[in-house]
């Protein structure tokens, strides 16, 4: 396996490929992101991963400075699962004209509407800034498949939206979430969490479980399901983002005669933010 931290070296070490498969991350690797690169061998010989905690898509209170960058025990984790190459830039690598403070001078993309709801809403400009670099790691990967979890629902559908309107030859692929026992989808915020924190945070999984089970036993009060939700968590001492009954199709509020669905959440438990959400038909 490769460790490779500069684009010059990664498209001479990629010039003889013709099919890469393709996992971008942020590092911190779990079990998630392993069966992501699961996926991505099923689909290629050769499999990039990058490892890269983008400053563009962290707004100027979130975590970028305390995000966690285990970049030694990562490889390991990749050797181990048989990734072809690492690719771990510099932000000054990434971001041609960073002068050290700001980002100002970099182009990027504007995704549809739908990137200002959901974790959008709080979370202004992320997937302006996620969407940028997916399409400048897409530029030096060139592969011709990638890899995304489920787990960040809404960012797979801005990410296949791109793919289609800029005309990328890019199959995307989705892995459905990987959950610890407790129910709790892996993340590497969950490191932020204290012990008891830790215990209570399947509970969002849990009053996501009950909507969707409520919504397959006929309920279609959807806004009071949300609502209900919602409250269960605060009540817990979460302080709830969002709870949102959504079109799995379309990712726009489920109308009643909807029957792909998705149910999606944010909250926060103390300082960590944490989403999840379920997929199901009716
Ligand atoms: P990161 O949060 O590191 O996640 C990298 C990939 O792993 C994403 O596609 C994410 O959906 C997936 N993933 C995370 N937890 C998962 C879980 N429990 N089960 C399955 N997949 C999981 O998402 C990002 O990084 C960044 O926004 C990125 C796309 C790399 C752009 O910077």
């Amino acid at each position: 396996m490769q460790i490779i931290k500069t684009i010059t070296e990664l498209r001479s070490s990629l010039r003889s490929q013709d099919n890469v498969a393709f996992v971008p991350t942020m590092g911190n690797l779990h079990a998630g992101h392993i069966q992501l690169v699961e996926v991505a061998k099923q689909h290629a010989d050769y499999v990039v991963v990058s490892i890269f905690v983008n400053p563009l898509q962290f707004g100027p209170t979130e975590d970028l400075a305390s995000y966690p960058r285990t970049l030694q025990a990562d490889c390991e984790k990749l050797k181990a699962a048989g990734a072809s190459i690492v690719f771990t830039p510099t932000v000054e690598e990434m971001y041609a004209d960073f002068d050290g403070k700001n980002l100002n001078q970099t182009m990027t993309i504007t995704p549809p509407p739908i990137a200002n709801e959901l974790c959008g809403a709080t979370r202004p400009g992320h997937f302006s800034g996620v969407a940028t670099v997916v399409m400048k790691l897409f530029n030096m990967v060139q592969p011709s498949v990638a890899i995304f979890g489920q787990k960040d629902f809404q960012q797979l559908f801005i990410i296949k939206h791109m793919v289609k309107q800029f005309n990328l030859p890019i199959n995307i692929i989705g892995v459905d979430i990987v959950r610890e026992p407790s129910g709790l989808a892996m993340s590497s915020r969950n490191g932020y969490l204290t012990e008891a924190q830790r215990t209570s945070a399947s509970k969002l999984n849990s009053v996501l479980q009950s909507i969707v089970n409520s919504i397959k036993s006929g309920s279609k009060n959807y806004s009071e399901l949300e609502q209900q939700a919602k409250s269960a968590l605060n009540s817990q001492g979460w302080m709830t983002d969002y709870i949102s009954i959504r079109s799995s199709e379309s990712l726009l509020p489920a109308l009643t005669t909807d029957q792909k669905l998705v149910v999606l959440g944010a909250a926060n438990l103390g300082n960590t933010r944490l989403i999840d959400n379920l997929v199901f038909s009716i």
